[in-house]
């Protein structure tokens, strides 16, 4: 069973999205588990403070080193003999970016322990002696790591041996053939005057194929410059 730990100031926003849909279902079929350790638990005095004031002054406050390696050390004794492997994260919008890539490579291990800052951030001595690996979903400011860390855990589950069924694909074409992916059409076959392009209807899988690469590199470049490699730039200059 592939394990999550989640450290955060509120527990009780897990499962949220997780516990519905396919992940909900993989958990109910106990291919994954879902721990919260509450980080007001591992809070300091008569007001279980977590945060305080940043050194060197500035505005807002600062998650405590001692609260949070608290914290970080109950996660890992709920991993009991799985703690050493367990990679552990950090969601913040300073980490590095998220990937396809790593979400595969998170669920051929044990599971994964993630830290979820609120406030500023976390002092650095605590991600540093713990060994957190700070990472971000993207380019823009959550309130906290608890969404981040519920698209991470999200993206990963579906990596994990059985929690697509097999009705349902692993269809990661978007990222792992480095090209987004093609559009998609249905019925009806008139939506608002609008057809259904004729090489879906016509059935020849071999101009289908060749309009849906057409597509891909058409929006990448449009959308996503950044994702096509030099590879892919060659491909597409050998077949035009
Ligand atoms: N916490 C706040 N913003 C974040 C982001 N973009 N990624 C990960 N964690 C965050």
């Amino acid at each position: 069973m592939w394990r999550a730990v989640v450290v955060t100031l509120t527990p009780e926003i897990f499962p949220g999205p997780l516990g519905v849909s396919v992940t909900g279902r993989a958990q109910e079929r106990s291919l994954w588990s879902l721990d919260t350790v509450d980080l007001r638990a591992h809070g300091i005095g008569k007001h279980r403070a977590v945060d305080d004031t940043p050194a060197g002054g500035g505005a807002g406050m600062v998650m405590r080193a001692d609260v949070v390696a608290a914290a970080v050390d109950a996660g890992l004794s709920r991993l009991g003999a799985l703690a050493p492997e367990t990679p552990r994260l950090c969601l913040s919008p300073r980490g590095v970016p998220f990937t396809q890539a790593m979400a595969r490579e998170l669920a051929e291990g044990p599971g994964a322990l993630l830290v979820c800052g609120r406030f500023e951030g976390i002092d650095e001595r605590a991600i540093e002696a713990r060994g957190l690996k700070q990472v971000s979903i993207g380019d823009y400011v959550l309130s906290g790591g608890e969404i981040a860390a519920m698209a991470v855990l999200d993206a990963t589950l579906r990596h994990v041996p059985g929690v697509l069924g097999a009705a349902a694909s692993l269809d990661e074409e978007t990222f792992s053939g480095g090209l987004l992916e093609y559009p998609q059409y249905t019925r009806p076959r008139t939506f608002e005057g609008r057809d259904i392009p004729d090489v879906l209807i016509a059935g020849d899988h071999a101009r289908v194929s060749e309009w849906r690469l057409a597509q891909q590199r058409a929006l990448t470049r449009a959308r996503r410059p950044d994702l096509l490699t030099f590879s892919e730039i060659d491909n597409e200059s050998e077949t035009e």
